[in-house]
């Protein structure tokens, strides 16, 4: 591993890893050093093979309260354009997130604010606990969102929430943003591990070149026109027929056995 973590909490068993913001008696806030080891973890989740599955997720109760407001004070647009670039979660972050060939589910319980809603809108998936408590609070401090929350939330729910949203600083319940689209699953608070434990071991059980084409397949239908997604798709969806999964897909259907994956 590349080198220790004291603001993240990092480890693998299973498949899966799981990456813990941990900063809890500051919501998880985003600080710059935090930040620095959530992209060597997800670094580091990316690029191990046995690894086929990552969970972001806060420790204390809550996600992450988002950016730092106290460096706030210090920031200028220099500053601030220099952070963005080296671990903004717009760019950097969410591109880790969105490029590793591997599904990236947020695991949201207590607030998750700002920073950390942005980041979990990064992630692939987000299972909630029923209490959690989501928002871009930025106007509020004379600011906008400034991790991919505008660019997303427009993309996720439409023009027009995405502008309530970011325009009133209110918050939003998971159930909402359930039924909005931005959530996929939301749990009483004591059935969070199991469901996300379900969720885990559904996708453990998938091929993993097909689940990595399917994440970039639908990455590029919020990237690109349809056209050129519709192309794309296509060159994926012909290239698992070089997987030796895809024969045995076709053969265990055929045998009405349960398919052996082998990962390649
Ligand atoms: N950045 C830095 N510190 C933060 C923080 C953030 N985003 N969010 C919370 N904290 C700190 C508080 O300053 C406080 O520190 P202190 O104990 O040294 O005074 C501590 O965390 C606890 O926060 P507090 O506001 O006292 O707790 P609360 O339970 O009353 O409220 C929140 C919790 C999350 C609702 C509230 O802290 C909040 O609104 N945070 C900011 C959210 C935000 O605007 N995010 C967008 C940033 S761009």
């Amino acid at each position: 591993m590349s080198g220790e973590f004291s603001k993240v909490i990092f480890s693998k068993e299973g498949g899966v890893a799981s990456i813990v913001l941990n900063n809890p008696s500051r919501y998880n806030a985003l600080e710059l050093e935090l930040r620095r080891e959530l992209r060597r973890a997800l670094e580091e989740a990316a690029r191990d093979d046995e690894v086929r599955v990552v969970l972001v997720r806060g420790a204390g109760g809550n996600f992450s309260a988002g950016a730092d407001i106290r460096a706030f004070l210090e920031w200028d647009p220099a500053k601030c354009v220099s952070i963005a670039n080296e671990v903004g979660t717009s760019m950097v972050l969410a591109n880790i997130i969105r490029s590793m060939q591997k599904p990236v589910i947020a695991v949201v319980e207590g607030y998750c604010l700002g920073g950390g809603f942005e980041l979990a809108m990064s992630c692939d998936m987000i299972v909630a606990a029923e209490d959690a408590v989501f928002g871009q609070p930025e106007i509020n401090l004379g600011l906008i969102p400034g991790g991919g929350g505008t660019q997303r939330l427009a993309r996720l729910v439409g023009e027009k929430k995405a502008k309530q949203l970011v325009m009133t600083g209110d918050r939003i319940s998971a159930r909402e943003l359930e039924k909005m689209g931005v959530v996929n699953i939301v749990v009483p608070r004591d059935k969070l591990e199991e469901a996300v434990k379900e969720l885990v071991e559904k996708l453990l059980s998938k091929p993993r070149m097909a689940l990595a084409a399917a994440k970039e397949a639908v990455n590029l239908a919020l990237e690109t026109g349809l056209l050129a997604g519709l192309r794309a798709e296509l060159m994926l969806f012909a290239s698992l027929f070089a997987t030796e999964d895809q024969k045995e897909g076709a053969r265990a259907f055929l045998e009405k056995r349960k398919p052996v994956w082998k990962g390649r």
